[in-house]
């Protein structure tokens, strides 16, 4: 059976391609969808790209992962920075975890310098622009396909 993938992505990313898009550019999450369905199709994977505004249902999805997903792509947006909860969560979670952020958090606000996520996530990919998901889905497919 094809193993899925989740990309979770928190509040406003939902506006990705109109938002700032001098810090986190011009392609939409629908744009990312594609570009990560395809790399997964590469790899034997599927993707499920998923998008709240709401912290509880970024928790929810993690949880569904447990039972639905070999491994989750998570870019919490500002959730990174706030939410234990969303840590709590993703540690209930067996797969790999990697996080994934548009920008280049560390050259940005200090506030943004620290990441809860991080503790669990087992790789972090940040300043690639929209491509860090794909990067993220290409490693996937080595931690969880066949040639893992
Ligand atoms: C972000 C960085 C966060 O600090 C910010 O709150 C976001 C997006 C990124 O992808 O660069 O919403 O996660």
């Amino acid at each position: 059976m094809t193993k899925t993938i989740y990309i979770l992505n928190g509040p406003n990313l939902n506006l990705l391609g109109q938002r700032e898009p001098e810090i986190y550019g011009h392609d939409t999450l629908a744009d990312v969808e594609a570009r990560c369905a395809e790399v997964a199709k590469g790899g034997g994977l599927a993707a499920r790209l998923l998008q709240s505004n709401h912290e509880g249902q970024i928790i929810d999805w993690v949880q569904e992962a447990r039972e639905q997903a070999a491994g989750i792509i998570i870019n919490p947006a500002a959730l990174t920075h706030t939410s234990v909860a969303v840590l709590d969560a993703l540690n209930a979670f067996d797969g790999p975890v990697i996080e994934v952020h548009i920008s280049q958090i560390h050259r940005r606000e200090s506030f943004r310098h620290q990441s809860y996520v991080s503790l669990r996530a087992d790789a972090v990919i940040a300043g690639f622009g929209v491509q860090g998901y794909a990067l993220a889905m290409q490693r996937m497919g080595q931690l969880v396909g066949d040639s893992a």
